[in-house]
């Protein structure tokens, strides 16, 4: 008989998690307005909100902590880092940021006009954001097969060369880079191929523009790459990563994710004219140039994260997991995005609930009732994270409505995942109960989802 998988770590220290009555929820949910933002992590069971900053670091990031230097400049912490971006991405500059956004921002503040153009696959809610915010546009490049959720693709996060070369070949005096997010956060955590990064690169030489990466998942990427892109099976990871990079100027990292730390991040490049401005901004938005936003001991954990998240027995406890909880909801006939992502299953919450009205928010409505169900935290990744197109001021539908379960690194076991599996089976066999959704009675102007007020509709 074949031996089962099993992790490869064992867990040293543990954090009690609190469950609670349905009544109970019903009460914090209402006060919370129904935005799951605003619970306090007592009032919730399994807290999928995020794969972000959320992950168990491993015993070698907390000795590193130990060892952080917190010199204000010069810290050996630094040259820890460089050593590390030096060593897996092969970058020689980059400026340590307190996480990713803060990487945008300094970036963009060089690279992004009023009027630019920036094409992308299914950008991040903060990089446009960032763009949005400049009074630039954020455009879409991803191939339509990531939009349809049944289809399987084994790169749904790459972008489509035709898109693509129509905006460059239209407005290219309008675009400063093309990004490209490893793994496509919003697409449902699908990768992008190493074919696809080489095509990006050609098209972007050919019309005189910079590639930047939004590195946020990167190592998982390369994990999706070694697995489904030929030539790549005998490949490790570092070498991997090492290739998607070199068809790359510059690239932002939320080290949130693939870092696994609790806080940080950073923007690295080849080249010393972009580092030289952005350390401007770098200086006036995050700190000195050798710790940006982070301490000495952070950056080290940072360090040493970088070399644990590109380890492939790592990656593939990871992923494994994602994975077995996309499985379950399978086995379920619960509707998710095909193929399972690398840090989130993502279901398809417009066929979940297709008699709920679209103004009503499917995603929002099915992550209240599964937070009602069992106290698991999910998001919303849908109308309300799209934000009011700026110029209308009217709601952006997007094609896919998602409610994505992100998986904290390392955190959760499978009997957590179980809990969520069956809940959801609860909901899907009840959902032709579900008729009434939410409206809005609060947001902000940009970036509203974190803020908004709800009431039922
Ligand atoms: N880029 C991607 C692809 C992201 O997923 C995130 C954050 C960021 C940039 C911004 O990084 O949070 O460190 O400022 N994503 C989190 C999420 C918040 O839940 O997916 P940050």
């Amino acid at each position: 008989m074949d031996l089962p998988f099993a992790e490869s770590y064992k867990i040293k220290m543990v954090e009690p998690i609190r469950r609670s009555t349905r009544k109970d929820r019903e009460h914090w949910i209402r006060d919370s307005k129904y935005n799951l933002f605003k619970l306090r992590s007592d009032q919730v069971f399994v807290d999928l909100l995020t794969d972000s900053g959320t992950g168990a670091m491993s015993c070698q990031q907390w000795s590193e902590m130990m060892l952080g230097d917190e010199s204000y400049a010069g810290a050996m912490s630094f040259e820890k880092m460089k050593a590390a971006i030096k060593e897996i991405f092969g970058y020689e500059y980059f400026l340590p940021t307190h996480q990713g956004r803060a990487a945008e921002n300094v970036l963009f503040s060089v690279l992004v006009k009023e009027g630019n153009i920036i094409p992308g696959n299914s950008h991040f809610d903060t990089t446009k954001g960032h763009i949005e915010f400049r009074k630039a546009y954020a455009l879409d490049c991803t191939i339509d097969e990531a939009f349809d959720t049944t289809m399987e693709h084994p790169f749904k996060g790459n972008v489509d060369p035709e898109k693509l070369e129509k905006v460059l070949k239209e407005n290219g005096d309008r675009v400063p880079f093309i990004i490209v997010t490893v793994t496509c956060n919003s697409s449902g955590g699908q990768p992008v191929s190493i074919e696809n990064m080489k095509m990006v690169r050609k098209l972007a030489d050919k019309y005189g523009k910079l590639v930047v990466v939004d590195g946020a998942r990167f190592a998982e990427n390369a994990y999706f790459i070694k697995l489904r892109e030929p030539g790549y099976q005998d490949k490790s990871i570092r070498d991997i990563v090492r290739e998607m990079f070199s068809y790359v100027d510059v690239m932002t990292m939320s080290s949130k994710k693939d870092a696994i730390v609790n806080m940080g991040g950073f923007t690295a490049m080849r080249d010393k004219t972009i580092y030289n401005k952005a350390s401007v901004f770098a200086i006036l938005f995050e700190g000195y140039l050798t710790y940006g936003g982070m301490s000495g001991r952070d950056m080290n954990a940072l360090a040493q994260g970088l070399y644990d998240g590109t380890e492939f027995d790592y990656l593939e406890s990871r992923i494994k997991q994602v994975h077995y909880l996309g499985d379950r909801l399978n086995e379920f006939g619960i509707p998710i995005q095909k193929p399972i992502g690398g840090h989130a299953v993502f279901v398809d919450a417009k066929r979940f609930l297709p008699d709920l009205p679209k103004e009503e928010f499917q995603g929002q409505t099915l992550s209240v009732e599964l937070y009602l169900e069992a106290g698991v935290r999910a998001v919303e990744i849908g109308t309300l994270l799209s934000d009011r197109d700026p110029v209308t001021r009217e709601n952006r539908y997007p094609t896919l409505e998602f409610m994505r379960l992100a998986i904290p690194r390392r955190v959760y076991t499978n009997n957590h995942l179980d809990v969520v599996a069956v809940a959801l089976k609860n909901i899907y066999d009840r959902r032709k109960e579900i008729k009434k959704g939410y409206k809005i009675v609060y947001e902000a102007p940009i970036m509203r989802h974190f803020t908004i007020e709800l009431d039922l509709a």
